[in-house]
């Protein structure tokens, strides 16, 4: 495999995780309020970055490919608003969609085939995860910080998906 693929393939493992904490970070804020439907939906979406990292770990394997694990960078936060976090999960997806595209413009360039087959998986995925994200905003924006609540009981109903 192309050393820079190789590179970027192996950071996005970590960058998983990373969006993983993130979504953990923002369960903890929601669960420590026992709004258990914003608490839900983030374990949810922990789980499928989870789950996700083990894509790229078992595409790296199947390509004959060492993966090497680093520290997974993100501190607990303070957030101030419910408002706050729905920003900070579309801006981060956001942040991933463009570390997907990345790599897939570094698949083309180099006729990488294989790799570019394999994430037009996540580049239909991001579009899922940008869609969920702004959907939230959405509803916020129409209900407002008052309104979480209606918001949660919604949420209790989200279906677990898989990623
Ligand atoms: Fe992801
Ligand atoms: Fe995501």
């Amino acid at each position: 495999m192309e050393k820079e693929i190789y590179a970027l393939l192996n950071q996005q493992i970590n960058k998983e995780f990373q969006s993983a904490y993130i979504y953990l970070d923002f369960y903890n804020f929601f669960e420590e309020k026992s709004l258990d439907g914003f608490s839900k939906w983030y374990k949810d979406q922990a789980n499928e970055e989870i789950g996700h990292a083990w894509r790229f770990i078992t595409y790296l394997h199947d390509r004959d490919q060492p993966i090497k694990l680093t520290p997974i960078e993100h501190d607990s936060q303070n957030y101030s608003s419910v408002k706050e976090i729905l920003d900070k999960g579309l801006e981060h997806e956001q942040y991933i969609s463009n570390c997907i595209r990345a790599i897939y413009a570094q698949a083309d360039a180099t006729k990488d085939f294989e790799t570019m087959n394999f994430l037009n998986y996540f580049l239909s995925e991001q579009i899922e995860e940008e869609v969920n994200a702004r959907n939230l905003i959405a509803k916020y924006n129409f209900v407002g910080e008052t309104g979480v609540l209606a918001m949660n009981g919604l949420l209790q109903n989200s279906k677990d998906h898989e990623g």
